[in-house]
């Protein structure tokens, strides 16, 4: 990863920062999007530490907020003359239903529209990088789930781990037509589930749900095994990463998610929803 700029959000914490730190030992120069700024400088710190030679960097931004989304886009393509590897990676899970300054629900907002966001205001800078990578961290968590494109918000009937498994069947249909929309641009895109691993992940969910995840912890997986898939798909020179587009890896390999997740026409439609939303074109 010698004189490779990687782009990460949600690596102050969890399977994130243990990415982030990896990568930083293989010699990568590490770009954080964080949106504390305690949390941010702890994490520079830590990646220093591990990759001491590079002049790595952090940005400030709320991911839930489409504004912010783009601002910090805009602030990275400025300040970056490439971007060799594209991680979106920050999530969570809401057991209530909260709205965003943009109306939108937050999961949705955070998990899903942070990655298309960003991968759009980036895209310049990650093309004329090629070859480059965008990872889109997804979860197992979409099997069972299916899309309601008349309801895309949850307004009604709001569950929150049902709520966050469609944000992760998001994640896989994004990656996958990106990965045909990049087609011939040296730009490839992958999606991942990097297992059930004990972060911090629903410890802030609220309620019942906070509850029910961290009991479920306890059978969880380790932060560094859960972010090996993570650093595989951002460093692997393997041909079935850097020859192929728009696969799901588990541990490291190539896995099949659920037929909602291959449909061609939802990814369609999401990416067209997406760019509405988002005011975007093209
Ligand atoms: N843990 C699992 O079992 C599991 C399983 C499958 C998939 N995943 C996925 O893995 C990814 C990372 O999760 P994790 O398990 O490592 O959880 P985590 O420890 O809770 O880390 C989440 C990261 O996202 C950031 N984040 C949250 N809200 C944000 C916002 N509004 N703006 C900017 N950044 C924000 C957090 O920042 P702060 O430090 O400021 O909170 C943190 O860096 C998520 O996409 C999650 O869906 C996790």
């Amino acid at each position: 990863m010698q004189g490779k700029t990687v782009v990460i959000t949600g690596a102050t914490s969890g399977i994130g920062q243990v990415a982030a730190e990896r990568l930083a030992a293989m010699g990568a120069r590490m770009v954080l999007v964080a949106r504390d700024k305690a949390r941010g400088e702890a994490t520079l710190a830590r990646v220093r530490q591990a990759g001491g030679g590079a002049a790595h960097s952090v940005h400030y931004a709320d991911l839930s907020r489409l504004s912010e989304m783009k601002r910090v886009a805009a602030e990275i393509a400025a300040a970056e003359p490439r971007i060799d590897v594209l991680i979106n990676n920050a999530g969570a899970l809401f057991g209530s239903r909260q709205l965003t300054e943009d109306g939108l629900e937050l999961t949705f907002a955070l998990n899903h529209m942070s990655y298309f966001v960003l991968t759009h205001g980036l895209r310049e800078r990650l093309q004329a990088s090629a070859p480059a990578r965008v990872i889109n961290t997804a979860s197992d968590a979409h099997k069972g789930e299916k899309l309601d494109f008349s309801d895309l918000q949850s307004a009604s009937n709001y569950r929150g781990l049902h709520v966050y498994g469609r944000s992760k069947l998001c994640n896989i249909l994004y990656t996958s037509e990106l990965a045909r929309r990049w087609t011939g641009t040296g730009v490839t895109a992958h999606s991942l589930h990097p297992g059930f691993v004990a972060t911090r992940f629903g410890d802030e969910s609220g309620g019942m749900l906070s509850v029910g995840v961290r009991i479920a912890k306890t059978f969880a997986i380790s932060q560094e095994k859960g972010a090996e898939t993570i650093v595989y798909l951002a460093s692997s020179g393997d041909s079935e990463v850097t020859g192929a587009s728009g696969l799901y890896f588990y541990k490291c390999r190539p896995a099949t998610p659920t037929r909602e997740a291959r449909d061609e026409d939802s990814a369609r439609k999401l990416w067209q929803e997406s760019e509405r939303i988002a005011g975007m074109a093209g």
